[in-house]
Parts: structure tokens; C-alpha cells; sequence
């Protein structure tokens, strides 16, 4: 009994620790005075000089206490280091990475001196963060973040002329991981939104730091010992907004906002439109003006945002607004937070600041969002300045030397040999087994997460909830009029897929198993229990299943266009997509994607992402479809692999030869080969070309990195693009198809690129320039025009010249 309550109160423990945040770097400093002082929780400890004093370094510094502090003042004030000359203090680090260094001032008056007529600048690790400073007569908290890559971190305050400098408390502690995240921050301004890199390599300032909707949070209740404070003094038009508060602790998610990014009381109160006033119109904006330095300064905005007010998803779209430019418009808080709803995200926007004095945010109703649901919502905001606003917002592409280009393309040739010689072995490998065992041939290996089976997953939840979803094998004969050969839309690995329409008008598409076989029946049912919960508009849906006759036959619902591919090229497309349309067919995929690979059911590996698993609906709304269902498993390895190869040949992750192993980031692979198939309007792998375009990926980014790439974007979208929309999807892809999988981006990365590619290409500023502009037709493309891929010719070749790669497989 001892023992079981003992490790109960370690797992409590660990539950407690693993809540509250733990800095690997954390200097407090109570400054002039012989005691530590506890504040907040937090212990800082005094820095008076002793001989080998670790962080203090001044030859005339001097201890000053206030002798009549006023009562409520916190002991951290009563006493200060004053410095006559240059004073330094010094931390060994023990992290590289972001920090936050704040420093604590309220000038008391001693008899020697009254800190009021302090002078001083301040520099950290040789960078100056303030100059000139003057305190004024409250406490003065200044906090900055900024990255440190060095052992020692020095923090120096020269005083101005024969003045003096003071400080009353220092802290310095390492920010939590991903606190600044480079990637895809919107630089707003008058031409549209661009994207902003490299803005961890700013200090930045916290000016304000806002609980929208709430109360003044102390750092007693905050994860990072912050203050937040009210937004009701900022409010332009008080009437406009209205609270909003929830009682319920946030949904707080793995690639959303984290505690430390802000705590939950900042999520579970907002404001949002106040429409019961009659006396306003339909839709307006909810504005904040936030004091700023008169001056052109670059500006990070970070804007907290969860759903606390619809009563369930896709209901709340609106558009931000900074200094009166869109910043991001239809935000769409349902996609951002992987369909939770009350899940917390923030975003972050660069913007300059200007002679106005003031940064202004509006948040107001989108087109989007129906009438009866208009609405716009804020929870949080910060606003920090970049102290030494170096502009490097002009990104100056690298090219690569040539023989860099060389090596690549000579290591490209190498991976194809591999892949064939592989391929060849797999093969071979795979025709034995099928001697030995024919019925191994079909067979259900469950699905692949991240983290654990699939199997104890759903024994977890020890539902069975899915046989309701079981259709009578005599209703699938009749749906699809008993297998008709002329209703087979496709085939699978498992068998083929037959177009049906089940007695309530439903049309499905019926996936069935080669009869014969009952192996792995355990599997299929783990299979379906995960399936059948899986519901996302961007993933086709499972309707049911059968397993009588020895048949083991899924049921999806029909997605009325078909594959992608057909609408890229192949059999005559009869109107072939628009750059918008594609590029919102690869937004819904990747959404689907990212869906799969982090959402309920985390970490499910699609393994198999080309044109023909994405499916487009009536509204050209992308589906991906053949998540979960593999073949038989592997035979490279066989007996420590527990991943089945899946993937098709062109779309395969090059690592996989390395690893043999299939990741989540060998999907973001494959979805980069499908982003150049839609840009260039050809198939992943054709024969029929010469040697250096055999392979899409590889042509592509040899093209792209001689800065070309509009050379060999599909004809019929010449014309259509605009220049910078065209390069951020040429980037994407490129990340996508990164050699090694660390290097790739997450699919949540790939849907944020693709979303600022379509604003791109939206955003009014640019809309006269076009690609046509800069293109001519060139030869790659005419040729390519000329070509035609009727009938899915080429599909045919591929499976001709790779027929004894792939002939076992029916795929
Ligand atoms: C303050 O705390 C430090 C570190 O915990 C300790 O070494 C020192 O003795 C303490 N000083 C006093 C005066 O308690
Ligand atoms: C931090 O980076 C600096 C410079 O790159 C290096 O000298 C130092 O060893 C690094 N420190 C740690 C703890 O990694
Ligand atoms: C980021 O900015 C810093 C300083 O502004 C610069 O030294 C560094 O090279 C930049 N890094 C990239 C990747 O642009
Ligand atoms: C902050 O913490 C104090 C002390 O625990 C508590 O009384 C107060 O309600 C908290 N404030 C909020 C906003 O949660
Ligand atoms: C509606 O707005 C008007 C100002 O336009 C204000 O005087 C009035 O108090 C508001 N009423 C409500 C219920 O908020
Ligand atoms: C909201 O503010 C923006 C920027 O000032 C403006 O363009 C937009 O028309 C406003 N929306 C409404 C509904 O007033």
C-alpha cells in the first residue's frame, strides 16, 4: 500500500513539474542589497560584492536603500546598485538559443542620491538596447528577448556623461523552445503581406502585451512571470466590443500555442463584435489603437486567438487588419487550431510602425461567414519593437555554385539507380514470398502512428462503436451491380475500387479485397475502428465496410470529380484548373494532410501521397483518399521493419532507402512531387522524356535552382500566375523535397506556405504583373505542349518500362 501511494505522489509530482515551466538559464538579481527576496514564487538572490562574486564586476558601484520606502512597494524596490562609472554583470549560460532579460527600475530618493536624475544606457553582449535612459517615477519594468549565442552573457550600464546609472532587479532566463519562430511571419504593409524571415536574430522590446476580453494577469498566474494587461483603455469605439468569456480550461495542442506562449486565463476571454447595439451596422471592425515611439520602426505583433464563442467549427472566419493593410484575411480559426474548437493559436505580423504614434489592429467579419454568424474575435495581443532594426527584408536568394548544382544532380542520377536496382531487389524478394505464401499477397497491416500502435489505441477507447457502420454483402452486390467490370474506377493495392450507389441514393466507392483470403481480419477491424472515426472535409470518409464471403470490402463516399491527376493532365481535361483552383486543391490536401499527421488520431502516416489519392469533388474541393490501407509488408528487412512500402514510384522518399523507414515527413516528400505535378502539368516519373526529365522532382528543382522555374510551369497556367505567388510555391515544393526528412517542413509549415502563395496571388497590389510578363514560351514548353498525354498514355509507359518493378502489385 506504502509503496503504491509513494509512487502515486512521484507521479503527481512529475504531473506538477511537467506543468509549470523550468528555464535551464535562470539569474535573478536583487540588486544593492545583502538579502534574496522572494517575488512571486520566484527567489532573487542579492548580488552584493564578495570577493569571486559570480555576476557583479564594478570597481565603483554602491549598495543604495531606501530608507522610507512606500508601503506597498515590493522589497525588490527598497534597494538598487547605483553606477558611478561602467559597471558590468556577467552570466555564464548554460543554453544558446532565445532569452529574456529584464530589468527592474524604480528611482527612489536617498539622501546621496535621487535616482530620478539617472542617466545611463544599457548594453547587452555589446548590443544597445537602451540609451539615454531616464526612469520615470513609477516602477519601470523593460523586458527584452533576444538570442544569445554565447557562453557569457554581459550586461553592461554606462552612465551619460558625469552622470549615473541604477538598476533595482535583474532576470535572465532561457525562453521556452519554439518561443520565436522564424518561419512564415507576415511582413504587413502598403504592398500586401510578404513573409518576414530571420526576426530571431532581432532584440526585441515588449511594449504592450494585452488580455484582450480580460483582467490584469500578474506574473503570480502567468507561465513566464509576464503582466497582462486590459485592453479596455485601447478600445477606439468601446461600443463595438463586447466580452467573451469561457469557463473552460483551452484546448491546448501540440503545434498550437503552448501555456507558455500565453496562459489559459489569456485564452478563455476575448473580445468579439457587440451586434445586439442596433445602433451599429451589420458588419464593422473592433479597432485598438496602441501607443508607439513616433518614429519607423519595425514591429513584431503577436495576436492570440481561440474560438470561445462559436458553438462548433467552420463558423468563424474574419480578417485582421494592422494599420489599416489586411493581414490576414479569412482567418479561419478552425483550420489554424487542426478542427478544435477552443484550441489556442496565435500568429505573428511584422509591421513598421510610422509618425502616427500608434500601431492600430482591427479584427471585422469576413465574406466568408454567413450572415447570421458574423463575428470577429481577439484574445490577446503583443507588441514588441526590434531595438536594432536591421532591415533584412530584402531576401537575397542564394544561388547555389555550380558545383553544388553539379553534385546534386549527379547525386539525383545516383538515387534513381538506387530506386531502380531497389525496386528490381524488392521485387525479385516479393515474387518468392508469393511462391512460398500466396495468401500473404493480400493481407491488412495496421496503420502507422507516431507514437505507439494503432492497436492499443483503440483498445483504449474499447469501443466498437464502428460495426454499426457494417453493410450486408448482399447491398454492396446490388450498389454496385455485382461488380460490374464497367463501373471499376480504379484499382488499389488490395484489389479494385468500383463506382456504387447504396439503396438510400448514396454514391459510394467500393474498395474490395481480393476474395480469399481471411489473413489478417484482426487488422482490417483495428483498421476500420480508426477510420470510421477519422471525419475531416479534406479526407475522404469511410461510409462502411463488409467482411461476409470471406470479402472484406471498404465503403467511401464517392468524390464526384475523381483524381487530381485527371484534371492536371492525361485523358483530355476538359477545362484544365486555374492557378486559384490548383492552389486551393493543394491548400485542402495539405489540410488533410496535416489533418492525418496531427490531428485526433495523431500521427497517422499516409504513406502513399500522389495525383491519384487526391480526389476532387463537385466544388473542386480537394479530398486525399487511401490513408490507412497498406499491402502486405515489406520484404526488405523484413523480419525488424515494421512499416510496409507503400509509395509509388517518382513520389518516393529518397531517406527511405537510407532509413527504410517511411516517416511523416516521407509524406511532406511525396506532397512536394504533387505541388510540381500541378505547377508543371506532367506526371512524377515519364519515360518517354530524356534522361534529366524522367523525374518530375528532380527536373523541377533543377530548373527552379537555376532561378527558371517559369520556364516549366504547366502552358496552360502561362499568364496566370503572379511572379511572387509562383516563387513562394517553388520554395514550398523545394522544402518539401529536401533530402533528408529533418530538413523538410511539417505539413502544418507546407498549409501556411501554400495559404500565403494563394494571398500572393490574390493581393490587388501585384495584380498587373504577371508571369507572362517575364515568359516567353520557351522550348521546354512548347515541347511540352505538343506532347499529350491522352488516355493516360502515360501512364501506360510508366507501367510498361517499370512493369517488372511493379507487376505484383496491381497498383
Ligand atoms: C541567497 O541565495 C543564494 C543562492 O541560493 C545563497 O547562496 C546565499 O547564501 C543566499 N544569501 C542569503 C543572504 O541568504
Ligand atoms: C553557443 O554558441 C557559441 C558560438 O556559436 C559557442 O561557442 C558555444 O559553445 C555555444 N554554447 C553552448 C552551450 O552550446
Ligand atoms: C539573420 O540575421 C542575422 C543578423 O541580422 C545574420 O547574421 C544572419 O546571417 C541571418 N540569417 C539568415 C539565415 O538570414
Ligand atoms: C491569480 O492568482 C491569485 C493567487 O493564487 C488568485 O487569487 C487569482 O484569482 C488569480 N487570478 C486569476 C486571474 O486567475
Ligand atoms: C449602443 O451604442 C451607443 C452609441 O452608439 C451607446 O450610447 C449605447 O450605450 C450602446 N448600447 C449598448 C446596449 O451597448
Ligand atoms: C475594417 O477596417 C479595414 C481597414 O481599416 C477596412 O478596410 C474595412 O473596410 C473595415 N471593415 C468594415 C466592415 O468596416
Amino acid at each position: 500500500m506504502e509503496t503504491q501511494n509513494l509512487i502515486l505522489l512521484i507521479l503527481l509530482l512529475f504531473l506538477r513539474c511537467s506543468f509549470s515551466f523550468v528555464p535551464i538559464d535562470n539569474y535573478l538579481i536583487n540588486c544593492g542589497s545583502h538579502n534574496n527576496v522572494s517575488q512571486f514564487n520566484r527567489v532573487f538572490i542579492s548580488d552584493s560584492i564578495k570577493p569571486g562574486s559570480n555576476f557583479l564586476s564594478s570597481d565603483d558601484s554602491i549598495s543604495l536603500t531606501d530608507k522610507k520606502p512606500s508601503q506597498n512597494l515590493q522589497i525588490l524596490y527598497h534597494t538598487a546598485r547605483v553606477f558611478i562609472s561602467t559597471g558590468r554583470y556577467r552570466f555564464n549560460m548554460k543554453k544558446n538559443g532565445t532569452h529574456l532579460v529584464r530589468f527592474h527600475f524604480f528611482p527612489f530618493k536617498a539622501q546621496s542620491f535621487d535616482l530620478k536624475s539617472a542617466k545611463f544606457s544599457v548594453l547587452v553582449n555589446g548590443i544597445s538596447i537602451l540609451s539615454e535612459f531616464r526612469p520615470s517615477n513609477d516602477v519601470v519594468l523593460k523586458e527584452y528577448i533576444l538570442k544569445i549565442e554565447s557562453n557569457l552573457l554581459e550586461i553592461l550600464f554606462r552612465p551619460f556623461k558625469s552622470g549615473f546609472g541604477f538598476v533595482n532587479a535583474v532576470e535572465v532566463f532561457t525562453a521556452p523552445e519554439d518561443f520565436v519562430i522564424d518561419y512564415g511571419t507576415r511582413l504587413v504593409g502598403p504592398s500586401g503581406v510578404e513573409e518576414y524571415k530571420n526576426f530571431s536574430s532581432q532584440v526585441l522590446e515588449t511594449i504592450h502585451r494585452i488580455n484582450v476580453g480580460g483582467m490584469k494577469i500578474t506574473p503570480f498566474n502567468d507561465t513566464l512571470w509576464r503582466t497582462w494587461i486590459p485592453d479596455e483603455d485601447f478600445l477606439v469605439f468601446k461600443e463595438a466590443a463586447k466580452h467573451a468569456v469561457s469557463t473552460d480550461i483551452p484546448n491546448y495542442q501540440k503545434g498550437g500555442a503552448t501555456r507558455e506562449i500565453a496562459p489559459e486565463n489569456v485564452y478563455m476571454t476575448a473580445q468579439q463584435m457587440n451586434r445586439e447595439n442596433s445602433s451599429l451596422a451589420s458588419r464593422f471592425n473592433i479597432t485598438w489603437n496602441f501607443p508607439v515611439a513616433r518614429d519607423s520602426v519595425l514591429h513584431l505583433i503577436r495576436l492570440h486567438f481561440c474560438d470561445i464563442v462559436s458553438p462548433s467549427l467552420n463558423l468563424l472566419y474574419f480578417d485582421v487588419y494592422i494599420n489599416g493593410y489586411i493581414a490576414y484575411k479569412d482567418l479561419d480559426l478552425s483550420a489554424l487550431t487542426f478542427h478544435t474548437l477552443a484550441s489556442p493559436v496565435y500568429v505573428d505580423f511584422v509591421v513598421h510602425s510610422d509618425e502616427s504614434g500608434v500601431i492600430q489592429i482591427s479584427v471585422g467579419p469576413s465574406d466568408l461567414s454567413s450572415s447570421i454568424r458574423i463575428n470577429a474575435i481577439l484574445n490577446g495581443a503583443e507588441i514588441m519593437k526590434m531595438v536594432n532594426d536591421v532591415d533584412n527584408t530584402k531576401i537575397v536568394h542564394r544561388r547555389k555554385h555550380l558545383w553544388e548544382l553539379l553534385c546534386s544532380i549527379v547525386g539525383g542520377i545516383v538515387v534513381l539507380f538506387i530506386a531502380v536496382t531497389v525496386f528490381l531487389l524488392a521485387t525479385k524478394c516479393r515474387k518468392r514470398e508469393a511462391k512460398e505464401s500466396a495468401a500473404e499477397s493480400v493481407g491488412w497491416t495496421p496503420l502507422r502512428m507516431f507514437g505507439g500502435s494503432s492497436l492499443s489505441r483503440t483498445s483504449e477507447h474499447g469501443s466498437y462503436g464502428y460495426l454499426g457502420m457494417k453493410i450486408p454483402f448482399a447491398d454492396v452486390q446490388t450498389a454496385t451491380n455485382n461488380f460490374d467490370r464497367n463501373l471499376i474506377i480504379g484499382s488499389g493495392g488490395f484489389g479494385m475500387v468500383y463506382k456504387g450507389v447504396l439503396r438510400d441514393n448514396v454514391k459510394v466507392a467500393v474498395k474490395r479485397g481480393m476474395p480469399g483470403s481471411r489473413q489478417g481480419l484482426p487488422e482490417f477491424h483495428t483498421e476500420i475502428s480508426v477510420l470510421s472515426k477519422i471525419r475531416h472535409r479534406h479526407l475522404v470518409s469511410l461510409v462502411g465496410f463488409c467482411e461476409e464471403n470471406s470479402e472484406m470490402i471498404l465503403v467511401y463516399e464517392y468524390v464526384e470529380k475523381g483524381p487530381l491527376k485527371k484534371h492536371l493532365y492525361g485523358s483530355s481535361p476538359q477545362s484544365p484548373l486555374n492557378w486559384k483552383q490548383r492552389l486551393e486543391i493543394c491548400i485542402g490536401a495539405a489540410r488533410g494532410l496535416h489533418y492525418l499527421h496531427t490531428g485526433f488520431a495523431q500521427g497517422i502516416i499516409h504513406r502513399d501521397i500522389k495525383s491519384t489519392n487526391i480526389l476532387i469533388d463537385e466544388d473542386y474541393v480537394a479530398k486525399v483518399a487511401d490513408f490507412g490501407l497498406s499491402r502486405s509488408g515489406p520484404c526488405i528487412n523484413e523480419t525488424h521493419v515494421s512499416t510496409g512500402v507503400k509509395g509509388s514510384f517518382g513520389y518516393l522518399d529518397p531517406e527511405y532507402y537510407r532509413r527504410q523507414q517511411l516517416t511523416d515527413k516521407s509524406d511532406v516528400y511525396s506532397f512536394g512531387v504533387v505541388l510540381f505535378e500541378v505547377l508543371c502539368g506532367r506526371p512524377a516519373v515519364d519515360p518517354q522524356l530524356t534522361r534529366e526529365q524522367v523525374n518530375l522532382a528532380e527536373w523541377a528543382i533543377e530548373w527552379l535552382q537555376k532561378g527558371m522555374l517559369d520556364h516549366i510551369v504547366d502552358p496552360n497556367l502561362v499568364g496566370d500566375i503572379k511572379p511572387r505567388s509562383l516563387k513562394k510555391f517553388g520554395e514550398t515544393a523545394e522544402k518539401c523535397l529536401a533530402e533528408y526528412g529533418v530538413d523538410r517542413p511539417t505539413m502544418g509549415d507546407v498549409l501556411w506556405n501554400l495559404e500565403y502563395a494563394l494571398q500572393l496571388q490574390e493581393s490587388a497590389s501585384s495584380a498587373s504583373e504577371a508571369v507572362n510578363e517575364t515568359t516567353t514560351i520557351s522550348p521546354e514548353n512548347s515541347r511540352r505542349l505538343e506532347r499529350n498525354y491522352d488516355n493516360d498514355y502515360s501512364d501506360i509507359s510508366t507501367s510498361r518500362v517499370f512493369s517488372q518493378l511493379m507487376n505484383n502489385e496491381g497498383r
